[in-house]
């Protein structure tokens, strides 16, 4: 009798622990991967939002920062395919840290990118680039050829870890992808990240956890997606037949007033009642606008989110009561 053995498909995550790490995890489980994620060594360990999943992925220690661990990983791993998810993410962070974020968040892609080239370089790669490259837009929407202008330090090393990527592609042939994604949320973002904050501030006041909700520019548009939306283009992006780079986003943009008006007013408060513009919110530089054509992914990847703004406002709400003892409305 001759037997079968499937091997499955090998993936590496990086930033296992994080939002999107969590929602590619889940994705790549259910097309049967075998999932590898890397997580920095800390003194607490922060698998809340992989705990359901935890017993199904290889958990295993490393670092953007440290260039023999990533070497070590794809010798012994050697992944069909690697998720660069792992960077110093929170934009007001980068004027603080600036050094770090350029380390981990720009440099961190050329240790991973190195390790690759020499170690295994038939493994494909994504690398998280970001709306935030558009900065101080040149062009409304913005899409793969829009010049870039970054207005923070985090916006700086993500250009950085684009132009590597194209040129690691362009240089040694690899199949390496830049994957260009507008703001993305979801009941598991941090708590600091906007949206993030408006729905737990709401929750929280609406339980009497709290009498008010302090916001930096209330004027800021992002385009916002749902997160379990946007890894699903980063899996196409890495399947598709030819290496290439996209922009993804869901083509609407809206106000932090919006989501605030909308987050409150499903739970039946006014924000005019509760916000209150705090200036140690106000960004040195501002990304005032940002808004996707997306249509490049869409045509020729098939991909099309599935939440609308309101339907995410509402999930994350919704979370939040849940999460805090409230009852969905
Ligand atoms: P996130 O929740 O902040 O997750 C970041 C992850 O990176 C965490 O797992 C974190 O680990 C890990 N990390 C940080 N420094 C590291 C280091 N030195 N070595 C290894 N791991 C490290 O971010 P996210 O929202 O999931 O975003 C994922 C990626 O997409 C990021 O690169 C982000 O910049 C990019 N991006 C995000 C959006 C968005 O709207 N969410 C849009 C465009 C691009 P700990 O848990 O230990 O902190
Ligand atoms: N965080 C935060 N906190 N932002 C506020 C606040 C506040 O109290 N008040 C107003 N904002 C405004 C910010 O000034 C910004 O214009 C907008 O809300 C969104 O801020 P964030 O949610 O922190 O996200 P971001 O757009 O700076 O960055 C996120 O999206 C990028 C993609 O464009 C992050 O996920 C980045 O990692 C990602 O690359």
């Amino acid at each position: 009798m001759i037997q079968c053995r499937v091997t499955k498909k090998k993936a590496l995550v990086t930033g296992i622990t994080g939002q999107d790490g969590s929602y590619l995890a889940e994705l790549l489980l259910t097309k049967g991967y075998r999932v590898i994620g890397m997580m920095r060594r800390s003194s607490v360990v922060t698998f809340e939002r992989i705990q359901h999943i935890q017993d199904q992925i290889d958990i295993i220690q490393g670092d953007l920062h440290d260039q023999s661990s990533l070497m070590d990983l794809i010798e012994k791993y050697k992944p069909d395919e690697v998720y660069n998810l792992a960077a110093q993410s929170f934009v007001p962070t980068s004027w603080n840290q600036p050094v770090l974020t350029g380390e981990v968040t720009a440099l961190g892609v050329t240790r991973m990118l190195e390790a690759i080239r020499l170690l295994s370089p038939q493994t494909r790669f994504y690398q998280a680039s970001s709306s935030e490259m558009f900065g101080k837009v040149r062009e409304v929407p913005q899409r793969e050829t829009t010049p870039f202008y970054p207005r923070s330090p985090y916006g700086v090393a993500k250009v950085y870890g684009h132009w590597i990527t194209v040129n690691y592609r362009e240089s040694y042939n690899l199949f390496a992808v830049s994957g260009i994604l507008f703001n993305h949320e979801s009941p598991r973002r941090g708590t600091e990240f906007v949206t993030r904050k408006i729905s737990y501030g709401a929750v929280r006041i609406k339980l009497g956890l709290a009498k008010e909700l302090r916001l930096g520019n209330l004027d800021a548009r992002r385009d916002w997606g749902f997160a379990g939306d946007y890894v699903e283009a980063m899996w196409q992006m890495l399947n598709n037949e030819t290496p290439e780079d996209f922009v993804v986003g869901t083509g609407e943009p809206h106000s932090v007033r919006e989501f605030c008006d909308q987050a409150f007013a499903y739970l039946d408060m006014d924000y005019h009642d509760y916000v209150i513009q705090d200036q140690r919110f106000i960004r040195p530089a501002e990304v005032d606008m940002l808004v996707a054509d997306s249509s490049r992914v869409r045509k020729t990847l098939g991909w099309a989110p599935r939440i609308d703004f309101t339907g995410l406002v509402e999930m994350m709400v919704d979370a939040d009561l849940k999460r805090l003892g409230g009852e969905v409305t």
